[in-house]
């Protein structure tokens, strides 16, 4: 790969905000990383294109990462099929979008399950979650590389939301997960799964009233614009399974293949060390922007507690009681 940014013209530029544009050269291996989220400052994005300017400048001759943000090339109904059939070699989906692979996943979504985002990154270092990461491997030919965090969620809806009554009879955009369609109707809401990309005009045109999701998607994909205002509820976890597939890492050699795991793992490192960071900037961006944050009391707050956690239950069977507290108590 040469010269990865001099090679940008202005219309890519304009095209792909946060997009690495690569032209990779002959006998290079190609791997396309495709994602779903877009900006600059978000942590999916940097650490994307993170990856791509190390591989692109230490493994130069051998191997090129080209990404694709946005959904541009696969939307995320997609792309798991897509990373099987070798259409794409990179993926950082969320682990809520991995239910019909299997059902422990559903740890990561529960409510109110990790006080904050280093509760989470603890349990992805316990032997429970390093189990978790290599969970869908043997069966369905997917690589899990490492885990990418990506924030603490939020409501937001077009009428103030200081208590989960509030939400009555809402409609809200939720990922393909039965964990947060049971939460959605815990608050007597409708949840209606749907493609991250198709959120924004969903919210704009009142196909759904609201959504849940980290400052850095609210910002980036402008939802705080067409909703009235953000909750600051804190209620659940968002991160990425950054994964290739088994076929791709076999058709790479010996060195290229540790080369690559060594960037890919530092990456991973440094991703994780600087989301707090990116999710601050983005809350910041919301409010430089004109959006409205609604903070709660702590009795507003114990009440979200008090509606979602019985959700846990629900789930115990499917994701075991072990796995459950080792995720509490993380
Ligand atoms: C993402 O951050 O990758 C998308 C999350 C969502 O679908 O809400």
């Amino acid at each position: 790969m040469k010269k990865i940014s001099l090679t940008l013209t202005t219309a890519a530029l304009t095209l792909a905000a946060g997009t690495v544009s690569a032209n990779c050269d002959p006998g290079e291996v190609v791997a396309k990383f495709s994602h779903v989220t877009g900006g600059t400052t978000h942590p999916k994005v940097v650490a994307a294109n993170s990856l791509a300017e190390r591989v692109n400048a230490e493994m130069n001759g051998k191997m090129c990462v080209e990404v694709y943000p946005n959904s541009t090339l696969f939307g995320d109904s997609k792309e798991l099929e897509a990373l099987l059939l070798g259409d794409v070699q990179l993926l950082a989906p969320s682990l809520s979008k991995f239910g019909s692979y299997t059902e422990k996943y559903g740890v990561f979504d529960l409510p109110f399950i990790f006080k904050d985002m280093d509760a989470a990154i603890r349990f992805t270092n316990s032997d429970n979650g390093k189990a978790l990461l290599t969970e869908m491997d043997e069966y369905a030919g997917f690589v899990g590389l490492g885990y990418w965090m990506s924030g603490m969620k939020y409501f937001s809806a077009n009428k103030t939301l200081n208590v989960p009554s509030d939400a009555e009879g809402l409609k809200f955009r939720v990922q393909t997960s039965d964990v947060a369609k049971q939460m959605i109707s815990a608050m007597g809401a409708s949840p209606q799964a749907m493609a991250f990309s198709e959120v924004y005009g969903a919210l704009q045109t009142g196909v759904v009233d609201g959504q849940e999701n980290t400052w850095s998607n609210i910002y980036t994909k402008k939802f705080f614009e067409v909703q009235e205002s953000v909750t600051e509820t804190n209620h659940q976890l968002l991160a990425y399974l950054f994964m290739t597939s088994s076929d791709f890492l076999k058709s790479l050699d010996k060195d290229t293949r540790e080369q690559f795991m060594q960037i890919a793992d530092e990456v991973t490192q440094a991703a994780n060390l600087n989301v707090k960071a990116a999710e601050a900037t983005n809350r910041a961006n919301i409010l430089k922007a004109g959006g409205t944050i609604i903070e709660l009391t702590p009795a507003q707050r114990q009440e979200w507690v008090d509606t979602m956690k019985p959700v846990w239950k629900q789930f115990e069977k499917d994701i075991g009681k072990d796995l459950i507290d080792a995720a509490a108590g993380a």
